[in-house]
């Protein structure tokens, strides 16, 4: 499987991204959490996005370009293919990830834009809480941990996104608007864009995306 996942912030890409790793053992490689490890591990890069990332602005596209080349190179993406989260985020990056993906001769199956409206989006993200260690991701009401602020997994503390907070949410919002929506026509033109609503169960998506995944199988083989 080689797919992008699209969508704005909250729209539950990482939390499908996750089923869709531990069913189907795709890589999943998401620019935020790479990020926010690098802020994690205060290494030079993670200095240099920090400030970008808490006011809820992109980071600059040689950054992530290069952070996304280097992980492309891996040999399991030959044989395992691919799932980007969060990347790419506006028609710049799409354009370099295309050549990139052609030059490893991996190209894109999908990019699977995943909606959501600003309420859901809202009540989300304010809620999300994550696993400092594990980076399991959860919801103080649709996902709660067994023991409030402790990670069911690996019994760690969960904390709160430091771009989670209502103002930074909606400068996320603004963002996406400006610069990664317009990125669509760019799959839409190359007719590689799906679309799926993020405001359904998880669990739901993720059967639509295995349908939509065989339905494509069975097209390539007449
Ligand atoms: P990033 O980490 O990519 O954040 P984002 O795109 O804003 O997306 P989120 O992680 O907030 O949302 P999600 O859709 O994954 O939602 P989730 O599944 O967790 O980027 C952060 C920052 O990094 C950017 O602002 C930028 O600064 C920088 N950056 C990253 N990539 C970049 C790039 N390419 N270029 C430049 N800068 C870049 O779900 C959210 C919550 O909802 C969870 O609590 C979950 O439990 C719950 N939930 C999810 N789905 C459902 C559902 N179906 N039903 C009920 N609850 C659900």
């Amino acid at each position: 499987m080689k797919i992008v996942l699209l969508g704005p912030p909250g729209a539950g890409k990482g939390t499908l991204a996750k089923i869709v790793k531990d069913q189907l053992k795709v890589p999943h490689i998401s620019t935020g959490d790479i990020l926010r490890e690098e802020i994690a591990r205060q290494s030079g890069l993670g200095l240099k996005v920090k400030s970008y990332m808490d006011k809820g602005e992109l980071v600059p596209d040689d950054l992530v370009i290069a952070l996304i080349e280097k992980k492309l190179s891996d040999p399991a993406i030959k044989s395992k293919g691919y799932m980007l989260d969060g990347f790419p985020r506006n028609t710049h990056q799409a354009q370099t990830l295309g050549k990139i993906l052609e030059n490893i001769g991996q190209p894109l199956d999908f990019a699977l834009y995943m909606t959501a409206s600003l309420a859901v989006i809202l009540r989300r993200l304010s809620g999300r809480r994550v696993c400092k260690q594990c980076g399991t991701v959860y919801h103080l009401t649709n996902r709660p941990a067994k023991q409030e602020g402790v990670c069911d997994l690996c019994g760690a503390v969960l904390y709160q996104r430091a771009d989670d907070n209502e103002e930074t949410i909606r400068k996320r919002m603004d963002v996406y608007w400006e610069s990664t929506r317009p990125m669509l026509d760019y799959y839409q033109t190359q007719d590689k864009l799906r679309t799926f609503d993020g405001d359904l169960e998880t669990e739901e998506v993720f059967e639509i995306l295995l349908k939509m995944l065989h339905e494509d199988t069975k097209v390539d083989h007449h």
